[in-house]
């Protein structure tokens, strides 16, 4: 592998610090050039919009299976899952589940989530003070998502501690990696149990799956890992765009005095957050024959980083690309959900739930005081542990 031709960025980009406000470093990192060498994580970044973009759409160059994760345990992991499963493996996966998320599948559940986001609404409104995150951001998904997918009522406990682990086990082999990967495991196990036992809620994308291998569509291998591939990307990402949404409305009242008064700018106002504050700070990919990025040579089996949280703040893709604008014209073009084939499977559902929170919000709360935000830090997630809030009505 050469890095000859590449700009060197020598930054830990996954140091507390640096996850704490990463935009300067990708600001960095793009203004290095369209391929930067990161000796500390031995991978090339794609910070810029247009490089990122064409990056994801060519994956028969840049691949997922060994590609996503900054370190080799958790890509031997999670090899042949749907995020890290190319080609032919891939689109097969994708053919099994997928077609539940479109947004004309999820038509029936709609009237259920718009109203368990009212009723959550109206009771944190009753209250006038609550956490942001875990009162409202994760409230609704935890409500929602394991039900959709069939999770057993008694393994839910332990989701959001897993699903954050996730995440962090795609980092490079730092602390956060290192305490993450067993607890991977742990979900890996469990998910695995369902298979065996068909424990999974009737109607639910688990039980599809499992139909699915009974008609021999899938091997029970492919129905454990299609067991987790949807509940493990859907709560963190999710919950990671409610709290940032509401972080943004409290320091920006003037933008959320917009969403009031224009209702239909809430679709607009959810991609705006999601391209601001991308959930998904980045993820990998590998290359399997020596290529280019925007002119720079990449040989073959070299590591790549798209970063999704620089693509949506490029200042060659976007004017004024640091302010919140809830009326931007083009905010559904940001790369927070993915892109090309690899592309969110869950953002219809994704969409629908912080949509319908911030149409429940609108109509009743008129400004969002904040308290002292905390940080959760985590490899890839970009969230608010906690974040107290006050709102007022009327
Ligand atoms: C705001 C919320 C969300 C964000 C920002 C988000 C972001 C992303 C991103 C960036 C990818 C692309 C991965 C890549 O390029 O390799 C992705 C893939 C994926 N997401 Fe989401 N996601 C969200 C919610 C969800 C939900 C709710 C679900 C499930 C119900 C979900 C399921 C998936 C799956 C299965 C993939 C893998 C797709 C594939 O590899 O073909 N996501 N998501």
């Amino acid at each position: 592998m050469t890095t000859a031709q590449a700009p060197v960025y020598p930054a830990d980009v996954y140091s507390d610090d640096a996850l704490h406000d990463p935009y300067p470093h990708y600001r960095a990192i793009r203004d290095l050039g369209p391929a930067v060498w990161l000796p500390e994580h031995g991978a090339y970044a794609v910070g810029r919009y247009a490089d990122a973009r064409a990056v994801l759409l060519d994956g028969e160059t840049f691949r997922s299976a060994h590609g996503i994760a900054l370190n080799e345990p958790a890509n031997d992991a999670i090899l042949g899952c749907t995020l890290a499963s190319d080609g032919e493996r891939h689109a097969h996966l994708r053919r099994v589940v997928a077609h539940r998320l479109t947004a004309r599948s999820l038509a029936p559940i709609r009237e259920a989530v718009t109203a368990g986001a009212d009723a959550l609404v109206d009771e944190l409104v009753a209250r006038g003070s609550f956490d942001a995150v875990t009162d409202l951001a994760q409230a609704l998904p935890l409500s929602v998502v394991p039900d959709f997918i069939g999770w057993p009522r008694e393994g839910r406990e332990h989701l959001l501690r897993w699903a954050a682990a996730n995440f962090d086990s795609f980092g490079p082999m730092n602390a956060r990696t290192e305490r993450a990967l067993p607890q991977c495991g742990e979900m890996a196990a469990y998910g695995s149990e369902l298979v065996r036992t068909g424990n999974v809620l009737p109607g639910s994308l688990g039980a599809g799956v499992l139909e699915s291998r009974d008609r021999g569509d899938i091997d029970t291998e492919q129905a454990m890992m299609l067991m987790l591939d949807y509940l493990a990307p859907s709560l963190d990402t999710t919950i990671s765009a409610v709290g940032s949404a509401i972080w943004l409305f409290g320091n920006h009242p003037e933008q959320w005095d917009r969403v009031r008064a224009d209702p239909r700018l809430v679709a607009g106002a959810a991609n705006e957050v999601v391209r601001l504050e991308a959930p998904v700070r980045a993820f990998g990919r590998i290359t399997v024959r020596d290529t280019e990025i925007g002119g720079v040579p990449i040989a073959e089996s070299s590591r790549v980083l798209v970063i999704y949280a620089s693509a949506n703040r490029d200042e060659r893709r976007w004017d004024r690309p640091d302010e919140f604008d809830v009326g931007r014209p083009d905010s559904a073009q940001q790369l927070g959900y993915g892109y090309g084939e690899h592309g969110c499977a869950g953002q219809a559902l994704a969409r629908m739930e912080i949509e319908a929170l911030l149409a429940a919000l609108a109509r009743s709360v008129t400004r969002f005081e904040l308290g002292t935000p905390q940080r959760a830090l985590n490899n890839v997630i970009r969230a608010f542990g906690s974040l107290p809030v006050r709102v007022l009505t009327g």
